[in-house]
């Protein structure tokens, strides 16, 4: 699997939304789950580019490769956020020019340790862009999943379309942090072995280190409840299984399952799985 930087590039463009019809979102309702679920989305989308200042102090910015694709995701990120807070403000949720800034200075103090650990562990060249690749895809892929699972949930047809439109370019993050990490990882057993037990032991979830557990969980069990749930966190598990040397980690579905509060036996049941994948990526 390739993927064509220049062409991406070239073709990138802020996500198109003025045209969507406004005045039809708020006749439609939403519950309070779906609204915080926006609410969430809007402000992880917007914290993009603290993730950003994250990851050009490490060895990523010695990668013309990755800062070339940094600079568009960033950019494209932006819009997602911005155009998920119109879509909030149409509905008739008030959204403080406050809040952005509130959630940085909240975490700023991680932000700073956060930094300080990137730019000493990517001495390591292999091994620390193969962590952040691959953690790049995962919640790439978890985002575009979280975005069809809302759009099936909400059925809000000005939504839905919104959505879509975002999730075109989500495919295409996922698409770039797959194949740059699978390149990492493929080159060094190293990388791999490291990789392996730093996501065995992490804690994976998008919005993670701007939002608080119990954030992140309400969300999961929002988004992934139940069997239906744990069938589409397994989807994204075998996405990531088939990364080099990263087989049967089970993350997405650790964390599903902690968010309703029943660790135990992994399901990873791949054959019903892998069918489902084709509709997310
Ligand atoms: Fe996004
Ligand atoms: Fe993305």
């Amino acid at each position: 699997m390739t993927f064509d930087l220049a062409k991406y590039k070239l073709r990138s463009q802020h996500l198109a939304y003025e045209d969507l019809p406004w005045d039809e979102v708020p006749k439609t309702r939403l519950d309070e789950e779906a609204i915080n679920a926006l609410g969430y989305m809007m402000d992880i989308e917007g914290y993009t580019s603290v993730y950003l200042s994250q990851l050009l102090v490490g060895g990523a910015c010695l990668e013309p490769t990755i800062t070339g694709f940094l600079h568009v995701w960033a950019y494209e990120e932006m819009y997602h956020s911005d155009a998920l807070r119109k879509f909030l403000e149409s509905y008739g949720v008030s959204v403080p020019d406050s809040r952005a800034r509130s959630l940085r200075m909240r975490t700023d103090g991680l932000r700073m340790l956060n930094t300080a650990i990137i730019m000493v562990a990517s001495r390591w060249t292999r091994i620390f862009p193969a962590i952040y690749l691959t953690i790049g895809a995962v919640n790439e892929l978890t985002t575009l999943t979280g975005y069809r699972l809302l759009a099936e949930k909400t059925q809000h047809p000005v939504l839905q379309e919104l959505l879509a439109r975002i999730v075109k370019q989500e495919r295409q993050h996922y698409a770039f942090y797959r194949w740059k990490a699978s390149e990492y990882l493929a080159s060094s057993r190293m990388a791999r072995a490291v990789t392996r037990r730093y996501l065995a032991r992490t804690f994976v979830a998008v919005g993670d280190g701007a939002k608080s557990k119990e954030e992140i969980y309400r969300l999961a069990r929002y988004l992934f409840p139940g069997d239906d749930g744990r069938q589409e966190a397994c989807a994204i598990d075998c996405e990531i299984d088939r990364l080099p040397g990263l087989g049967g980690l089970g993350l997405l579905e650790r964390t599903v399952r902690k968010a309703a509060g029943s660790e135990g036996t992994l399901v990873h049941t791949a054959p019903q799985v892998h069918a489902r994948v084709g509709k997310a990526a």
